[in-house]
């Protein structure tokens, strides 16, 4: 998958901007605060619908502006298809190729980007909500019905705390109605909890290698931690009930796939509790390379990279051991304010942008 252009009008500090990028590497250089990010915001957008910074749609348009545009073209093997989003007070529109598309589902999902953002580095320490939130954006990019599933079983988890407390309040109500919910819930639960293990098996299949490969010592696994792993429904129809007092007492839904949690294990050791800051950092953008690998096992193509700042996060070795590692199908962005230090063939063969505050010069 590649953006080949990208067109933007009113975008952040951008009035016009057009670009035509690199199959390859897209070196994106500028001082702090000029435009580098909103750049990357803006290809992320056309992906997603939304910005990875921020909820709030509006600050998304120029200061001073009504509405903001961002289009791109982006080609999937043979196919070169027209990606437009317009944002406005008002809401936003999404089109492929001119034609209107109505619902926001039916956009999403179709250009696979893979990004890596400083900010992401706190998921590791953050509380397990966060990790689920990171896995159910990673898993839905790759199976378009998983956020429809996730969305029943929280339907379920509602009606059943709902009525647990009901049950509670009411003295004697009916359990019956609770064992359907039960049932219902350990179902969906099982499905997004196959989703789970599965993506991370798979993920768990580069990703040692390649912590390897760019740090040059530590062994990086991921596990995915789950009261419904490797469990039937009867047991875990079984494990619903002996918890039926506890739960009533609470007037909520104690185990699930709402609790589960993605561990990072360095050398077997939680990084969450035991590792340093830099492991943590490492360990994330390893996980983001691994899911380069990931999409393309499941897809035959390989995702659009966005690499934002990693330039700071990392020193000059560790990089040019990413990018030499980094295959040449793969469209790469990497926003730095410094080009100084990288391998001089790497440079020579990538594309160059120069911002200064909302202008571009490409460099030959
Ligand atoms: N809606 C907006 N309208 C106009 N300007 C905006 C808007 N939103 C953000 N900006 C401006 O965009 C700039 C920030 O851009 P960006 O985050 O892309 O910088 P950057 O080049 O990535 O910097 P750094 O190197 O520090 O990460 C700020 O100067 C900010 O004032
Ligand atoms: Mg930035």
């Amino acid at each position: 998958m590649k953006i080949e252009s990208l067109t933007i009008t009113n975008y952040r500090n951008y009035d016009k901007l057009y670009l035509n990028f690199s199959n390859n590497l897209n070196i994106i250089y500028g001082l702090n605060g000029t435009g580098k990010t909103n750049l990357i915001e803006a290809i992320y957008l056309l992906a997603l619908t939304k910005s990875f910074r921020t909820n709030h749609d509006e600050s998304l348009i120029k200061k001073g502006k009504e509405k903001t545009i961002v289009e791109g073209e982006f080609r999937k093997k043979n196919d070169l298809s027209r990606y437009k989003i317009e944002m406005s007070k008002m809401g936003k529109k999404v089109a492929i190729n001119d034609n209107k598309i109505e619902k926001l589902s039916d956009y999403v999902s179709k250009i696979n980007i893979i990004l890596f953002s400083p900010s992401d580095v706190a998921v590791i320490m953050n509380a397990p909500s966060d990790r689920r939130k990171m896995l159910n954006i990673e898993i839905s990019s790759l199976h378009k019905e998983y956020l429809t599933i996730l969305a029943n079983y929280n339907r379920i988890l509602k009606q059943r705390n709902f009525y647990l407390r009901n049950l509670y309040i009411n003295g004697n109500g009916s359990k019956e109605y609770l064992q359907i919910l039960t049932k219902k819930l350990i179902e969906y639960g099982l499905t997004i909890n196959n989703y789970r293990q599965e993506f991370c098996a798979k993920v768990n299949k580069f990703i040692t290698d390649i912590y390897m490969q760019i740090f040059g010592e530590g062994n990086l696994t991921l596990k995915y931690v789950s009261t419904y792993n490797q469990k039937t429904v009867d047991e875990l129809i079984k494990m619903y009930d002996k918890y039926y007092e506890k739960e009533l007492a609470n007037g909520k839904t104690l185990f699930g796939i709402h609790h589960d949690d993605l561990v990072f294990k360095l050398d077997g050791n939680n990084l969450k509790e035991w590792g340093s800051e830099g492991q943590r950092k490492n360990s994330i953008i390893s996980f983001k390379l691994a899911e380069l690998n990931v999409i393309y096992s499941l897809k035959g193509f390989y995702p659009i990279l966005i690499l934002d700042d990693l330039f700071s996060e990392l020193d000059r070795i560790k990089i040019n051991n990413i990018l030499q590692m980094l295959n040449n199908n793969i469209q790469t962005f990497i926003t730095t304010t410094e080009i100084d230090g990288l391998n001089e063939f790497i440079i020579k063969t990538s594309k160059k942008y120069h911002i200064e505050n909302g202008t571009i010069k490409e460099e030959v």
